[in-house]
């Protein structure tokens, strides 16, 4: 049997090409060798996103967007956390199994409480208790597929570790291994992807290449990124320079070979160096592009993939609740 790799993606706003390269391409490839199980955490982003609106649209654009960057629902479990209500089930028996002090020490609990505190405002301020159980919700999502990788980014470790901890609490209570400890895989080998300003491209710097941004458009933000002042005729330092960075994560070896020895040589200019960037990136987007327009064009079948999605999930969600539930003398 093959092992189960599950993650879930917060619908909290576009998709961008930081998310394309670190987050959704390595899932992808993770599906050739594993049982996948991919979900949109729509009741994670509930904790940040009260407009009904937006919140509906993320949903749709993020799920949409995994279609259209080729993720088959088909061969993977692709669902809405929302729709499988064991997840509730399960975080409310884990959390009997969750010490508070371990709550306490979770990464964005604890960064909010700093912030607060440097402000001289009350540790507690704009803290709701789906944020600080976030790592319970987290823990139910993954523990209830009996999952046993979690493809996720560096900043998400330690909520898989707090998921090993729960699991393994319960399974020492109940002297038996009722339910599967996770693993973090962390897709080291991929570069975390700058932004127009040169830092880490991100949603809260608003300094993203979103991902199906119409050609005209992905051109003219190519063309925005921040360059040194070197002068056409200087040699240039591929290794060093953000456009060649952004380039090989969408340029074959040949291209990269070719491109970094013209960058050595002196007399490309960063106009001409971004036009090419934007050749290579728009090459790979523009069938993506496409069948995003055409998935969002039919909501209806959207909703359907991810109703079908639901449907293979719960009986899976189900079995675990249930092993549970007898463990715990709760029939
Ligand atoms: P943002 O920083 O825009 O809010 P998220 O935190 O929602 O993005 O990230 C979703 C996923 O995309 C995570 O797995 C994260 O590791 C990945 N990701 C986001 N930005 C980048 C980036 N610039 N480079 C590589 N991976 C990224
Ligand atoms: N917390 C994750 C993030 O912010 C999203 C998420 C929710 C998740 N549930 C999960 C990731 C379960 C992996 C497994 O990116």
């Amino acid at each position: 049997m093959k092992k189960v790799a599950l993650t879930g993606i917060k619908p909290t706003g576009i998709l961008h090409i930081g998310n394309y390269c670190g987050a959704i391409k390595p899932a992808l490839e993770l599906t050739k060798e594993y049982d996948a199980r991919y979900f949109i955490a729509d009741y994670h982003a509930l904790n940040s996103i009260k407009d009904p609106k937006k919140l509906a649209a993320n949903i749709r654009e993020v799920a949409a967007g995994w279609l259209a960057a080729g993720l088959n629902p088909d061969a993977v479990i692709f669902y809405r956390q929302s729709s499988i209500p064991e997840t509730f089930e399960l975080t409310t028996m884990l959390m009997a199994f969750t010490s508070k002090g371990l709550m306490n020490r979770a990464h964005a609990y604890k960064a909010a409480v700093q912030d607060n505190t440097a402000q001289g405002d009350d540790p507690d301020a704009g803290v709701n208790m789906g944020l600080f159980t976030y790592p319970v919700l987290m823990a139910a999502d993954i523990i209830l597929f009996d999952s046993d990788v979690v493809p996720v980014g560096r900043d998400q470790v330690q909520h898989v570790e707090m998921a090993q901890d729960i699991a393994q609490a319960v399974n020492f209570n109940y002297k038996q291994d009722v339910l599967k400890v996770p693993q973090a895989v962390v897709q080291d080998t991929v570069a975390v992807v700058p932004g127009l300003d040169g830092r880490k491209m991100s949603k809260s710097y608003g300094n993203t290449i979103p991902l199906f941004t119409p050609e005209k458009q992905l051109r003219k933000l190519i063309l925005r990124i921040v360059t040194n002042s070197q002068v056409v005729e200087e040699p240039k330092d591929p290794e060093t320079s953000q456009i060649f960075l952004l380039y090989k994560l969408f340029a074959s070896v040949e291209e990269q070979g070719a491109l970094a020895h013209r960058y050595r040589e002196g007399g490309m200019g960063w106009g001409e160096a971004k036009e090419e960037l934007f050749r290579v990136v728009n090459r790979e987007l523009t069938p993506l592009r496409n069948r995003f327009e055409a998935i969002m064009a039919d909501p209806a079948k959207l909703d359907a993939i991810l109703a079908q999605g639901a449907e293979r999930a719960r009986p899976i969600a189900a079995a675990t609740v249930a092993r549970f539930r007898k463990a715990a003398g709760i029939d």
